[in-house]
């Protein structure tokens, strides 16, 4: 096992100004994501309770950037001193290191001394969060014991630019307190660009000053419990919106600081043409039918008939054959491009319904006119519309992977959502792509087992996702920006929620993008991430440990018994279950092979432990669940297995 390791070499290392022997207690990092080169040397760097900061560069982000890094030192009670033997180097490189790129760093510990330097100071930041990784999460300075962290040698730099998390602060509203700590926390796997998505059916949170209906009306909804999208019910006549929130030119201005202060670039969403229904619950006359909206409060709206294909009850598109809108949406983007500094702007493009417009005479009449040929063309011709204009505010595009439909605007990079083909099929156009499919990259799915999750779409395990490979075969790498986790917030209220969905699948989103596609192993990233769990403990953060539970698996064999298969992901472990109705499953069976499930009212209890220490959930399983599982015959399991 790698996990923090807390060695105690007893009557070892001698203090020089105390010649008695104080054990020592030597603090061994579990770097995620793993940087490109790590050597861990004997060359430990003893802590004592100041240290000399020797930052030789001017640069304003940098002394930002260890700012940071020195409060975390005095929070622990280590203060900086000139006189200090220990000493950090802190550097930006005269002569760029080429491998090193404008991301990487090089990061010596040893003895008394740390050294740090860089190209960019977005180098320095990197190499600081590996530093603090170096760091019990529960570190102080406590001059009675001797703490060394250990010696290492690491340069390090990432295999891709974009490594990204979405957040959907639409569908539940998240405050500036809540973005700030999930970007503060993303920050510290080294990703690199929040995209925030702002705007949906459920809420349109982002003040566009010439527009003031757009959060005056469409960031407020009537206040919904239960399931999101089936059994709720829409606003009734005269109902008080009082669900919502959005956020200020200032707050937006705070957070794109607080974002930069933490190498993240923000990317805003505004979702068009579809997913408006906030939007023109403000400003109907935006779209086809002009009729009156609410803003959904998570009430069924649409259809769905399986792959992909969908109806919208109500209208939530923008009509794109009206001048007015391209007006509307010039005024959004005036000052969408005015708050963030971004290269990019997300203009969704996703699941539009082009029902609404088909149906109309006049909608049909301009594509007659325009000779565009069917709604997908129209929505192409929309596109390239509103690439325009988020080009002419010196922005670049970019689109869910609809927006290929019927043609992609020039110069619009592709977000291939739906699987990978989107983006195979943008890059073979040369067009730049951010690879985030929900087969692999989709947080909101369940990533745990479905007696102890909230059930939602479609399921996720962290073991997919990080067996998430971003260059397909026979694409010219160099389009491939990177890729993102997304985490659409349907069934996450809150922001303890988030970080429980969120991590530790975005370890594997940030190995995935930042580290060597040779170095990725799943067993060192397993103990990493249980490592990992303790620095979350340490800080109340929820973080989802399902990967510490039992995964059961049935089978019927050609005999027409129904079998029990249980594994784990976690290494060192024991399962044991319980087959009769009795628990807990500490004093059950422990599982070594498949058994047999009998036949009657009975439930399995199941749970993972590690020297006797249960270690995951205890999971209960009815029969009746357990045959809904069933998946294969004995002899295709033996064969796949
Ligand atoms: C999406 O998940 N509709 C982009």
């Amino acid at each position: 096992m790698n996990r923090i390791l807390l060695i105690f070499i007893s009557l070892a290392v001698l203090s020089c100004a105390q010649k008695e022997s104080i054990p020592i207690q030597i603090y061994e990092s579990n770097i995620i994501p793993q940087p490109v080169s790590y050597e861990i040397t004997q060359d430990n760097f003893v802590v004592s309770k100041n240290i000399r900061l020797d930052i030789q560069t001017d640069d304003a982000q940098v002394q930002t950037f260890v700012s940071s890094f020195t409060k975390f030192l005095s929070d622990a009670g280590i203060t900086t001193d000139a006189a200090s033997g220990n000493i950090m180097s802190v550097s930006l490189n005269e002569n760029p290191k080429e491998s090193l790129g404008a991301e990487g760093y090089d990061l010596d510990i040893k003895g008394q001394s740390i050294t740090l330097s860089a190209n960019k100071p977005a180098g320095i930041f990197n190499g600081l969060q590996t530093l603090f990784q170096f760091f019990p999460s529960d570190f102080k300075f406590d001059g009675a014991k001797k703490m060394a962290l250990k010696g290492a040698k690491i340069s390090d730099y990432p295999r891709f630019a974009w490594r990204g998390l979405m957040l959907d602060v639409s569908r539940h509203f998240f405050s500036v307190e809540d973005v700030k700590s999930y970007i503060d926390k993303m920050s510290k796997y080294k990703l690199n660009t929040f995209h925030w998505h702002l705007t949906d059916d459920q809420g349109w949170r982002i003040e566009i000053k010439s527009l003031p209906k757009l959060t005056e009306i469409g960031a407020w909804r009537v206040e919904r419990h239960g399931r999101f999208g089936s059994s709720r019910p829409h606003p009734k006549p005269g109902e008080k919106a009082t669900y919502g929130g959005f956020y200020t030119h200032e707050q937006i201005k705070d957070v794109v600081q607080y974002a930069a202060d933490r190498n993240i670039t923000i990317v805003p969403e505004i979702d068009m043409p579809g997913h408006m229904m906030a939007a023109l619950a403000a400003y109907p006359e935006m779209s086809v039918k002009k009729e009156k909206k609410f803003v959904a409060p998570g009430s069924k709206f649409s259809e769905w008939y399986g792959n992909g294909r969908f109806k919208m009850l109500i209208e939530n598109t923008l009509n794109p054959t009206d001048e007015n809108v391209y007006e509307f949406i010039d005024k959004i983007f005036t000052e969408v491009a005015e708050l963030f500094p971004g290269d990019y702007i997300h203009m969704g493009g996703d699941e539009a319904y082009h029902g609404y417009w088909d149906a109309d005479p006049k909608v049909r009449s301009f594509m007659k006119k325009n000779g565009i040929k069917d709604s997908h063309e129209l929505q192409s011709y929309f596109v390239q519309r509103v690439e325009k204009i988020i080009s002419s505010k010196g922005k670049k595009t970019i689109g869910w992977d609809e927006i290929l439909e019927g043609g992609l605007a020039d110069g619009a990079a592709v977000m291939s959502w739906r699987g990978m083909k989107g983006g195979i099929e943008a890059a073979k156009l040369g067009h730049n792509v951010v690879m985030s499919p929900t087969t692999f990259a989709y947080l909101d799915y369940t990533q745990g087992d479905h007696s102890v999750e909230n059930k939602i779409y479609a399921d996720l395990s962290l073991e997919k996702t990080y067996s998430f490979e971003p260059i397909p075969e026979d694409i010219d790498a160099k389009y491939i920006l990177g890729g993102q986790g997304n985490l659409w917030s349907e069934v996450i209220p809150n922001l303890q929620y988030a970080y429980y969905m969120t991590y530790p699948r975005a370890f594997a989103i940030s190995e995935t993008f930042w580290s060597p596609k040779e170095s990725k192993n799943w067993e060192s990233f397993i103990d990493r991430t249980e490592a990992h769990f303790t620095r979350f403990d340490a800080q109340n953060s929820n973080i989802s440990k399902a990967v510490l539970d039992p995964i059961v698996r049935t089978y019927t064999t050609e005999d027409g018994k129904m079998m029990c298969k249980l594994d784990n992901n976690a290494t060192d472990t024991e399962i044991y279950y319980t087959i009769d109705n009795t628990y807990p499953a500490k004093y059950g069976i422990k599982y070594t092979e498949p058994f047999e499930v009998p036949k009657g009212s009975l439930s399995l209890h199941t749970q993972t432990f590690r020297n006797g220490k249960a270690i995951g959930r205890q999971l209960k399983i009815k029969r009746e669940d357990l045959i809904k599982r069933v998946e294969r015959k004995e002899r295709v399991l033996i064969a796949e297995d």
